[in-house]
């Protein structure tokens, strides 16, 4: 089972209907799944990385950005696009095989996700980042209980047991 269909089973971050960003979309599953499964066609996906999408045809749900999604450009067409009901990122950096340097640099990816959720996520949005964990998971956590009704931690089953990424999942932002 997919990792963000196991999340949403347990957590109902996304609604018909809602206007998501999806951060660390490419190659596109997590996007595609949104709008087929998700959004079933209805709704809006602004999906941002720094790679390009590999879906042949974009769905019509789906306006793509292909660039750095905390860089100035970005946050201008992010601003653009939003308010959000709700972000999801999968974003993770490119691993070095050095696990402190892997982990320091997803903590500074999910303070950045926690900040453009803090200017973007609409009252009541919800959020789901990944992080690796050794990662600042808890100061990760910590930032998100103050934006959040709820925030936990969640390791889906489809996550491979070998793997150390977690995610964090923010509920009802308030308002
Ligand atoms: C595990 S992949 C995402 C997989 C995607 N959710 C899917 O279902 O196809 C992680 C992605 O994070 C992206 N990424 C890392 N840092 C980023 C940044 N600063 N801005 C945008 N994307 C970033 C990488 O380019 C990579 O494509």
């Amino acid at each position: 089972m997919y990792k963000l269909e196991e999340i949403q089973q347990n957590f109902k971050i996304i609604r018909t209907g809602d206007n998501v960003l999806d951060v660390g979309a490419a190659p596109g599953s997590w996007t595609l799944y949104t709008h087929r499964m998700l959004l079933k066609g209805n709704g809006t996906i602004i999906a941002v990385d720094l790679n390009p999408l590999n879906l042949n045809p974009v769905p019509p749900t789906v306006t793509a950005y292909v660039g750095d999604a905390f860089s100035k450009e970005i946050r201008e067409k992010l601003v653009e696009h939003g308010p959000y009901d709700a972000i999801i990122s999968d974003a993770a950096p490119m691993t070095t095989g050095n696990r402190s340097v892997d982990t320091s640099r997803s903590e500074w990816l999910a303070e950045q996700v926690v900040y453009l959720a803090s200017e973007h996520l609409k009252p009541h949005g919800n959020l789901v980042l990944k992080i690796y964990q050794g990662g600042g998971q808890e100061t990760v956590l910590k930032q998100m209980r103050s934006l959040f009704a709820k925030a936990r931690a969640f390791k889906p089953k489809a996550c491979r047991s070998d793997s150390f990424e977690v995610y964090l999942i923010g509920l009802d932002r308030n308002p």
